[in-house]
């Protein structure tokens, strides 16, 4: 989707939106997916209900891009324009036990960022890649640890009342990669209670994670991380890899020989090889246990 009309161009200019014409997605994604369209960094936060509000009335669909580690794009011209929060030098800071943080900052930066101010408890979360915004809608988790519990209070831009909005923790539902966050709900920024442990104490913990991950997953390959959630009791992992299935591939679209859980982009695959992929892989595990997949990835079809 491309904003041709020069008046909107302006006025997005005027309400500090930098606007990219024609990003491929490819570029935007960690599973190198994606088709192309006109990306929006919106700068300033206090004018995102102006833009829109603009970008509605004028009939311009979008979509909120975070740090694009947990989303398969459709392939070629997109229907809409994506949304992009500045991630140069996103706000930071400690008081007390609380760690304010703006939603377009790394994950693992933020996590980092913690410990060195001896807030610890997030060490599981080192290694999961994207931004804090994504992490919080997805509440992502790893070796036990999931970001929702730490979570205070949140700034986002709420669609439905057009409006930015502060949430307190308590009045989020955070379950397994699942939230009770509206799709369109926009994370602008964070606030954590965190437990005091000593910078040294969280780092080891960090190692070891670092070091769990380095061995059962592919990190040197581009993927979306866990392609499909785990069933109550399950592992999809498990499944996939005794349905020998590691290697299987559609074109470029690869289950990784790593961890088999992780589809990997192996070349130049597209959405639709990814996609199909995904359809392969779900029958043949419904097949063999009568289980419907569930996809934890974003899937965003044209
Ligand atoms: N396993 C296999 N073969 C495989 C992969 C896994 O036999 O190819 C076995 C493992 O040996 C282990 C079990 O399956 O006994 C579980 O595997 P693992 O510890 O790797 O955890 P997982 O359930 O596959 C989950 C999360 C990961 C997270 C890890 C570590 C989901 C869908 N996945 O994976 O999160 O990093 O635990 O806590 O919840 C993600 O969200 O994208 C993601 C990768």
């Amino acid at each position: 989707m491309r904003i041709s009309d020069q008046p909107i161009a302006a006025k997005l200019a005027a309400l500090g939106v930098e606007l990219s014409p024609g990003v491929a997605m490819t570029e935007k994604t960690s599973l190198g997916i994606g088709g192309t369209t006109d990306l929006l960094v919106l700068r300033k936060f206090q004018t995102i209900p102006e833009i829109m509000r603009l970008l509605a009335a004028d009939g311009i669909p979008h979509r909120f891009l975070g740090g694009g580690s947990n989303v398969l794009i459709d392939d070629g011209e997109l229907s809409w324009v994506a949304l992009h929060l500045p991630t140069s030098k996103p706000g930071m800071s400690v008081e007390g036990n609380t760690a304010t943080v703006d939603a377009a900052a790394d994950l693992g930066g933020m996590v980092t960022f913690c410990a060195k101010n001896d807030l610890g408890g997030m060490e599981g979360l080192i290694g999961v890649p994207g931004s804090v915004g994504g992490a919080l809608r997805m509440n992502a988790g790893a070796y036990g640890t999931q970001i929702g519990p730490f979570v205070k209070e949140v700034q986002l831009y709420r669609a439905a009342t057009g409006q930015i909005e502060f949430l307190r923790g308590d009045d989020i539902r955070f379950d397994y990669r699942h939230t009770s966050f509206a799709p369109d709900d926009l994370m602008l920024r964070v606030k954590l209670e965190l437990p005091s442990i000593p910078f040294k104490e969280i780092l080891a913990g960090i190692k070891i994670c670092n070091e769990k991950r380095r061995s059962s997953q592919p990190l040197n390959q581009k993927s979306a991380g866990c392609i499909f959630k785990n069933p109550p009791g399950r592992s999809t992992g498990r499944m996939i890899d005794e349905l020998h299935l590691k290697g299987h591939h559609v074109g470029d679209a690869t289950v990784s020989d790593r961890h088999a859980n992780f589809f990997v982009n192996a070349g130049s695959a597209s959405c639709a090889d990814m996609l199909a992929l995904i359809d392969d892989v779900r029958e043949k595990v419904h097949a063999a246990h009568g289980i419907e997949l569930e996809t934890e990835v974003i899937i965003w079809k044209n």
